[in-house]
Order: C-alpha cells, then sequence, then structure tokens
C-alpha cells in the first residue's frame, strides 16, 4: 500500500506518492490560486492526487490514505480548519470535502508541523531530543518535535511561531494583528523588503534584474542581488537576517532545542543565509560562551511537506 501526502500551500500544491518507508514514488504540483475559494482549492487538490497516483502508475485501490499539510490553524480531529490566514479559510471542513471527491481516510495537520517531524524521522533532525523547524515561506511556520514526538500545545495552536509580535505597531500581517513576525521573517517579507528598497534606489542591482518591473522581484532576486555584493540588497538581506534572528532568539530563550532546522524557498539562498543568522544569533544571544541551538538548513527540502503528510495516517 501506498500513502498521498499532499503540502497546501499559499502559492503551491504539491502531492506525493509516499511508500512505506517515506520514499516519494512520484509528485505532481499546481498552482493554488486561493483567491477562487476553498471548495475549488480541494477540488484541485483531489484532482492532482489522482493525477500523482496515475503517475505512480497504481490505482487508487494501492492507496491506504491521505495527508494533507495545511498552512494554519486546524483540528486533527475534526478535520476542521477554524482559521488559515494563508489561505483566507474560516470554519471549512476540509476532510468532509476532501471525502466528497475520494473516499479514503484523510488525516490534516500543520504544514510545518509534518514537515518538522519529517525533518526529525529522516532529516537534519534525526537522531535529535527537542528541535525546532522553520518554514521561510509565505510566512513562517514552527513544527516543535520533542522526544519524538509533535508539540503542537494544549489547544493546537502552541507552534505559531510566525505569529509571535516582534514589532509594536509593525507591518498589518493577514491574521489580523500588527507586527508579527512572519511579516519580516518569510520570503513575502524579503519580497516587500526588496520591492521597497528597489523603489528608492532604481540604481540599484534589483531593480535592474528586473527592468524596473518590481512585480518581478521574488525572494530569489534580492538573495541572488544580495550575493553579487549589490549595497542595497545586502542591506535588505541583511535586515532579514536580523529579523529572522530575532525570532530564533526568542525560540532559543523560550525552548532551548538541540537544533533550529530552516526550510521553505528562502531556505534555498543556504549557507548565505546560514551564515547572516548564526552571526546575528550570536550577537543577540545574552549568555554568551554557554551552548545553544545548532542552527541548520533543513535537509528534505521541497519534499519534507509532503513525506510529512503522507506519515500523517501511517
Ligand atoms: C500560519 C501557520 C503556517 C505558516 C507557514 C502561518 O501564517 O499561521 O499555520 O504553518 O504560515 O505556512
Amino acid at each position: 500500500m501506498v500513502y498521498i501526502g499532499i503540502d497546501l500551500g499559499g502559492t503551491n500544491i504539491k502531492a506525493g506518492i509516499v511508500d512505506e518507508q517515506g520514499k516519494i514514488l512520484c509528485k505532481v504540483d499546481c498552482p493554488s490560486k486561493v483567491e477562487r475559494g476553498h471548495e475549488a482549492v480541494i477540488a484541485d487538490m483531489a484532482a492532482l492526487a489522482r493525477k500523482a497516483v496515475e503517475k505512480a502508475g497504481l490505482t487508487m485501490d494501492d492507496v491506504k490514505c491521505i495527508g494533507i499539510g495545511v498552512p494554519g490553524i486546524l483540528d486533527p480531529k475534526t478535520g476542521v480548519v477554524p482559521f488559515c490566514v494563508n489561505l483566507g479559510w474560516h470554519n471549512v471542513p476540509l476532510r468532509e470535502l476532501m471525502r466528497s471527491h475520494i473516499d479514503k481516510p484523510v488525516f490534516i495537520d500543520n504544514d510545518a508541523t509534518v514537515a518538522g517531524l519529517a525533518e526529525s524521522v529522516a532529516g537534519i533532525s534525526k537522531g535529535s531530543q527537542s528541535s525546532v523547524f522553520l518554514t521561510l515561506g509565505t510566512g513562517v511556520g514552527g513544527g516543535i518535535v520533542i522526544n519524538g514526538k509533535v508539540y503542537s500545545g494544549a489547544h493546537g495552536v502552541g507552534s505559531e511561531l510566525g505569529h509571535t509580535i516582534v514589532e509594536f505597531d509593525g507591518e498589518l500581517c493577514n491574521c489580523g494583528n500588527h507586527g508579527c513576525w512572519e511579516r519580516y521573517a518569510s520570503a513575502t517579507a524579503l519580497i516587500r523588503m526588496g520591492k521597497e528598497a528597489a523603489e528608492s534606489h532604481p540604481e540599484c542591482m534589483i531593480y535592474r534584474h528586473v527592468n524596473g518591473n518590481l512585480d518581478r522581484i521574488s525572494a530569489k532576486t534580492v538573495i541572488d542581488c544580495a550575493k553579487a555584493g549589490d549595497p542595497v540588497a545586502s542591506t535588505v538581506f541583511k535586515r532579514y537576517a536580523y529579523y529572522l534572528a530575532v525570532g530564533i532568539v526568542s525560540i532559543i530563550n523560550s525552548l532551548d532545542p538541540e537544533i533550529i532546522a530552516l526550510g521553505g524557498g528562502v531556505s534555498a539562498a543556504g549557507d548565505f543565509l546560514l551564515n547572516a543568522v548564526r552571526n546575528e544569533v550570536n550577537e543577540m544571544i545574552f549568555y554568551k560562551g554557554m551552548p545553544y541551538a545548532r542552527i541548520e538548513l533543513a535537509t528534505m527540502g521541497n519534499d519534507a511537506g509532503i513525506v510529512g503528510a503522507a506519515m500523517l495516517g501511517r
């Protein structure tokens, strides 16, 4: 038997067929286009799941169950998503609607939580007793694993690290508050900061890179220009790394995990990101000379969300 793992993101939906050992047999993806509303997105997820099964040369009879990683708050018992800022969903009965398309058991959990679990089972956090996985994508998600078990708090929202407030009266977040960490440490934030900088510095490399069409600025644009030594992009990236470190230091001060693993779009910056963040964290840690969490890049890449989701029902 195989499992279907679906990584439902604010930008893309990825689905994969995963075997008993957690190996991906094949994967497919499509844009989420969340503005169409939840019913269209769920119909696309079901179509994508069928496509993955077909691509793997299997039939639905070979599938044991479906797991979905959701970028928001959800109730794994009822299968309802009460609040998902990245998709604009309120009280969506995800499990029930998914089952109306494909009649298989459906398990749901938070996207970063499942990816964090996958990293702790087969990725960079393997063998650790305590780890925190951070996904730096559309938002910032947190996956806390303690003694091999996911920790989601008493009410299921214990790993909503992206909504920790780091700036009073700061940027408005999709959640309705101001100054949430994800407004400063997500890929979306890096893009926003890159756009603002390019607007006021048309002489910079970011601006030239997109021929003045600022809507084309991606996180990669800013990273590439910073890597190339452009002063404006370097300032933006340093500011980004500073904000990322602010949240990481708070995680270290509250949980003191063995390892903090960085995943999601911005982590593609690799050692460039790692060096910048490690330096900032080192500056901010107040107990100098004592050991603290290793900060590393997640190793399962884009696959962590699919594998972790698929493993939900195993
Ligand atoms: C959501 C989290 C999610 C994260 C990454 C945040 O905005 O509140 O639940 O894990 O984005 O997708």
